[in-house]
């Protein structure tokens, strides 16, 4: 099947929106495994689609809460508490607001929400989490029986950090890989085309950063929408070069 089969299938409907191309057997792959409710770790390089695919299969999955950032206990779990509100939880917490309460008392009411409820958590953007991210994501794993969606760059000790060894099976753990050569390929064209891009050496560029992007999605969208700055275009030719290190200057900046 192509990508642009796949493109706007079933499974991809939910995303909304946020359409995702191709992607069709890895967000089977992903649902499967947010309907069983087990924990995992999903890792993949920056860019590459991982919260693209999950936020768009989050509509289909009951009680799950949503944490964007966690580079703290606290963040995570007035993340939790945000969730929980937005959920329908304002009785329980006595407040249609968390603003004001302490840290202990949100963790506290947090606690109370989750523990036995059967609630599936996702952490997004890990990155390099403390020892003290990891205790707390531990206790709602095993004090709460909270299963835990970790999401990271890569399984390493550098990316996924001390999470990492509460997800010591293999089949604890998932990757989302860069598109393959000819996925790319149609990706870039897919996108080019939806972002209006136009140039004498659209082809050529396309090609160039296919490869330059090794099969990154999130890569090619950004070098397509920066091909549409003037700064880049010369004659009606879009200049690989400068784009490229200024999008190379600016990922090393972001990280
Ligand atoms: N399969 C896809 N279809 C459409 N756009 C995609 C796809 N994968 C990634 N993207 C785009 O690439 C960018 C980065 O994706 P994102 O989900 O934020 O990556 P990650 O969370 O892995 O860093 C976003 O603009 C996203 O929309
Ligand atoms: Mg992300």
């Amino acid at each position: 099947m192509s990508a642009s089969d796949n493109h706007g299938s079933k499974g991809n409907q939910s995303a909304g929106l946020r359409s995702v191309f191709a992607r069709h057997s890895e967000m089977q792959e992903l649902r499967e495994r947010l309907l069983s409710r087990r924990s995992f770790l999903l890792h993949g390089p920056a860019g590459v689609g991982k919260t693209l695919l999950i936020s768009a299969l989050l509509p289909e999955i009951p009680r799950v809460l949503y944490s964007p950032h966690n580079s703290t206990p606290q963040m995570l779990y007035r993340n939790l508490a945000d969730g929980l509100l937005t959920a329908g939880y304002r009785q329980r917490f006595k407040s249609s607001s968390i603003a004001g309460k302490g840290a202990r008392a949100i963790k506290g009411l947090v606690r109370d929400a989750l523990c036995d409820s059967e609630y599936l958590v996702v952490l997004d953007h890990l990155a390099q989490p403390s020892q003290a991210l990891a205790a707390a994501v531990r206790e709602l794993k095993l004090s709460c029986s909270v299963s835990v969606i970790a999401v990271s760059r890569s399984d390493h000790m550098e990316d996924a950090g001390f999470v990492l060894r509460l997800f010591s099976d293999r089949k604890e753990k998932a990757a989302l890989r860069n598109f393959d050569p000819d996925i790319a390929t149609q990706f870039a064209a897919w996108c080019a085309n939806k972002e209006g891009l136009q140039a004498g050496n659209i082809s050529q560029f396309l090609e160039r950063i296919v490869e330059l992007s090794a099969g990154n999605p999130g890569a090619m969208v950004e070098m397509i929408r920066m091909a549409k700055s003037a700064r880049y275009s010369h004659d009606g030719q879009i200049k690989v070069t400068p784009l490229y290190i200024d999008y190379r200057l600016a990922t090393v900046a972001h990280t």
